[in-house]
């Protein structure tokens, strides 16, 4: 229950703006560019109002420490998650709450096993190397939807057991409705009764993704083997009432871990395709380290340790375009962080997207450096400067799966083509649930 006591403590300051509107404008004008000015202009914590919902942006480490870790039991996903997210993922992992979420994460943790990984690892490496046997050398290549595309395979094999080539059209078109209403400013004003265009085009896109989310339910169901994937434990688990999971508590979970598995993902390897091509002397970097540890052959999960150079690239990526780049909260009851008022029931921001390039923790912030991430640095740099997973209870449950998942794909493409931009027009960035570039990324594929 929510508590707001009278309080002495005043409100962050931030760029306010007119009634109703509030600053509802300059974040759909810019959305990445209005929360990066909000720090520089007012500092660590900062009020805003976007849509009629006031939000209190933070900016600092120490900060998301208190709200992700600290205090975390004050916090909780929230009204505006779930409507943000609710009709595409329910109750699923990413949204559910309290003692369901607790026992759901208990139940999926064991797809996560360090013992599940070597299976992962080949099944990575074999969907990358499919891919690219369809390449010609030479031709321009949307590589966001490649990577999309080949990330889904990854998952639902992975994951699922479930083969769904003949879904992938029908999946990408409904996701790109779902993330294009998510965009729209619009969405979030009107009252979701009300049937717009848009709205029914959310819906029927949600229709269609239900569609493969059943199928693969039905296809789990109706298999004899004795398999260890998610959806048989789902199947099988019991509460400790006895009850097995509803159709749509099995659906909400398949669901996200469908979406969640393979769309940030998607991007994070996308970007880092982007930044490569940008910077030919950490392309040529990594293509020494694969062409010494490997000599040629596909890479497997041995190789992973000696792979650094890899590794800092993706986390450097992952750095400069987080897929995930704010993480939201609700505050349950009043709050303090920074000597400023958090009131019951205020929605918070942390924003990966500016603290990830803020000076006072990365050197030369906004350069493309894989090498600024030696132990020594992990080490000393603040752990919440660097959150692309989320930290605490509810951090990615697939974090290790995705390191994993980008540093082989990167390896097994890497040492075969050299992915250059199409053309020189700079990324277009859309701020919708994750990160995404906004059309894809036309690319050339070379063959080395
Ligand atoms: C580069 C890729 C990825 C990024 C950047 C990413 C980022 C995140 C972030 C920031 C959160 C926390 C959200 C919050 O606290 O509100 C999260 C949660 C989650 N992620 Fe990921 N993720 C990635 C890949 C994956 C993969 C591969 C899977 C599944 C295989 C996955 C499944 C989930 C789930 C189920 C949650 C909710 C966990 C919970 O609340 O218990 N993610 N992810």
């Amino acid at each position: 229950m929510r508590r707001s006591t009278a309080t002495t403590r005043p409100r962050p300051p931030g760029p306010g703006g007119p009634p109703l509107i509030g600053n509802t404008l300059q974040w759909a004008r810019d959305p990445f560019g209005f929360i990066t000015d909000c720090a520089r202009d007012h500092g660590d914590i900062v009020y805003t109002e976007v849509a009629g919902t006031s939000w209190y942006r933070l900016y600092h480490p120490d900060h998301f420490e208190h709200v992700l870790i600290h205090n975390n039991q004050n916090y909780v996903k929230g009204e505006f998650l779930q409507q943000f997210l609710g009709a595409l993922t329910g109750q699923g992992l990413l949204t559910s709450e309290g003692e369901f979420w607790r026992r759901q994460r208990h139940l999926i943790q064991p797809a996560f096993h360090p013992d599940r990984v070597p299976v992962y690892a080949s099944m990575m490496t074999g969907y990358a190397d499919r891919l690219i046997a369809s390449w010609e050398d030479g031709e321009t290549r949307d590589i966001h939807a490649d990577m999309t595309r080949l990330t889904l395979e990854i998952i639902a094999s992975a994951l699922f057991e479930v083969d769904l080539r003949d879904h992938e059209a029908d999946i990408g078109a409904a996701l790109e409705e779902v993330m294009e209403y998510s965009e729209s400013v619009t969405s979030m004003y009107l009252p979701s009764w009300l049937p717009t265009p848009a709205k029914r085009r959310y819906e029927r896109a949600i229709s269609s993704l239900d569609e493969v989310v059943f199928e693969i339910l039905d296809e789990r169901r109706s298999s004899s083997d004795d398999s260890r994937d998610v959806v048989s434990m789902l199947l099988d688990a019991e509460t400790e009432d006895g009850h097995r999971m509803t159709e749509t508590q099995l659906r909400d979970e398949v669901m996200t871990l469908l979406l969640a598995g393979h769309e940030t993902t998607a991007s994070a390897i996308s970007f880092t395709w982007y930044l490569l091509s940008k910077h030919p002397t950490a392309e040529a970097n990594l293509v020494a380290e694969l062409d010494a540890v490997l000599g040629g052959r596909t890479p497997t999960l041995d190789d992973l340790s000696d792979l650094r150079y890899t590794e800092q690239v993706v986390k450097e990526s992952l750095r400069l375009y987080p897929p995930v780049h704010s993480v939201v909260r609700e505050a349950i009851e009043d709050d303090e962080i920074g000597g400023y008022h958090i009131p019951a029931g205020a929605s918070v921001a942390m924003h990966q997207w500016v603290t990830h390039t803020d000076p006072r923790f990365f050197d030369d912030p906004d350069a493309f450096r894989p090498e600024r991430w030696t132990r020594e640095f992990e080490r000393e740099v603040h752990p919440l400067a660097y959150f692309p997973f989320s930290a605490g209870p509810r951090r990615c449950i697939g974090d290790r799966f995705a390191m994993l998942e980008a540093q082989l794909v990167l390896a097994t493409i890497a040492q075969r083509y050299r992915l250059e931009l199409a053309s020189e027009s700079s990324l277009d960035l859309a701020l919708s649930i994750t990160t995404r570039p906004k059309g894809g990324i036309e690319m050339n594929v070379h063959e080395r």
